[in-house]
């Protein structure tokens, strides 16, 4: 119908684009943009400030409560060792309880009275929004993915050393969002799926154009 805002769920690895993406169609369609990503990781950073342990329940759950104090654009949060926080305390059912309301409440009621909603997420597909208008699920090589961030973060000067770390860190944080059993990261039933091994981000971005401009004419 025409008051039901348009949402498009963007799913996938760590690293894999899905953000650099999620941030193109915002601004394209005029869209307000979740990064769900931001809010786990806000909840990690906040336990260790607070000198807490990420895989414990009560510590976890007492900071994902807090969430609303805190300051989303932090730059801390952006950091690696914040995404493996972040991981941690996302495998504990009661945090992502806490977090699911408030993502859902920005999908059905967008702030600043846009028409469409785009999250970007490990579950927003599956879990968080089921009922998505697109689902676009995306995927690169971890080496790639590595090879990505360790330029982001090092520039051409930086170490093998430090390539490896970013590598054994992509591993390691795959392995436990696929692996957990509350909202694993997974392909939805439904979702597109668009591999960035080879193709940079416009490529990327035309192809969700396709599949969006597809879906849009159906509503
Ligand atoms: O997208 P990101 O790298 O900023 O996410 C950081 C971590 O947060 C990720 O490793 C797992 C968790 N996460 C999640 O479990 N569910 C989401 N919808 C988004 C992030």
């Amino acid at each position: 119908t025409d008051d039901k805002t348009f949402v498009i769920a963007i799913d996938g690895p760590a690293a894999s684009g899905k953000g650099t993406l999620a941030r193109k169609l915002a601004a394209h369609f005029d869209y307000a943009l979740l990064d769900t990503g931001a809010l786990y990781r806000a909840v990690g950073l906040n336990v260790a400030r607070h000198g807490g342990d990420p895989e414990k329940e009560a510590d976890a759950v007492a900071a994902a409560r807090a969430l609303g104090d805190m300051d989303l654009s932090d730059p801390a949060i952006r950091g690696e060792s914040t995404g493996a926080l972040a991981s941690k305390v996302a495998a504990i059912p009661a945090v992502r309880d806490i977090l699911l309301a408030f993502q859902r409440d920005f999908a059905e009621s967008p702030p600043g009275g846009k028409t469409g909603a785009i999250l970007d997420g490990r579950d927003i597909g599956t879990v968080v929004c089921p009922d998505a208008d697109v689902k676009i699920y995306i995927i690169a090589d971890v080496e790639t993915r590595a090879k990505r961030r360790f330029l982001e973060q090092y520039g051409p000067n930086g170490t093998e050393a430090q390539y490896e770390a970013i590598l054994a860190d992509l591993v390691q944080r795959d392995a436990r969002d696929m692996n957990r059993s509350t909202a694993p990261l997974k392909p939805a039933k439904n979702a597109h799926l668009l591999d960035t091994t080879n193709s940079d981000i416009e490529a990327v971005f035309e192809a969700a154009l396709g599949l969006i401009s597809k879906e849009q004419a159906n509503v």
